[in-house]
């Protein structure tokens, strides 16, 4: 099934404290894992970054504040370096797919 599976599912943490979000699936041939964030201040679903393969990109707003380790064909790691307690609280979603060749 095309199931993809992302823990935990809720986290209460302090302000500059660091956080790890996982994210995984089994649907083959499909490379890329990517992360979005819902902010409480920007209700938009922006791209924080993902995993093609074990290359990891990290959108340029959020370079410095994420990181993604791991392997878009399996299993991947949202990092929060150091949580802003404003900008960085929210829903994180992860979603799987099939690299397109067009991302910017
Ligand atoms: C996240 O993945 C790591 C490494 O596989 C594991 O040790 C950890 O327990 C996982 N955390 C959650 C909340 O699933
Ligand atoms: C977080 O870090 C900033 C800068 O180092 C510091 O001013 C602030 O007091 C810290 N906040 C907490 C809750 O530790």
């Amino acid at each position: 099934s095309k199931s993809v599976y992302q823990s935990p599912s809720t986290l209460l943490v302090k302000p500059n404290a660091s956080v790890t979000l996982n994210c995984s699936h089994k649907i083959p041939s499909y490379d890329t894992i990517l992360w979005y964030q819902r902010s409480v201040e920007d209700t938009a679903l922006n791209l924080i970054a993902y995993a093609y393969y074990k290359t990891p990109t990290v959108e340029p707003s959020y370079k410095g504040y994420f990181d993604v380790k791991g392997d878009g064909e399996n299993e991947a790691f949202l990092h929060i370096l150091k949580l802003r307690q404003a900008e960085d609280s929210g829903e994180y979603f992860c979603a799987a797919s099939l690299h397109s060749g067009t991302e910017t």
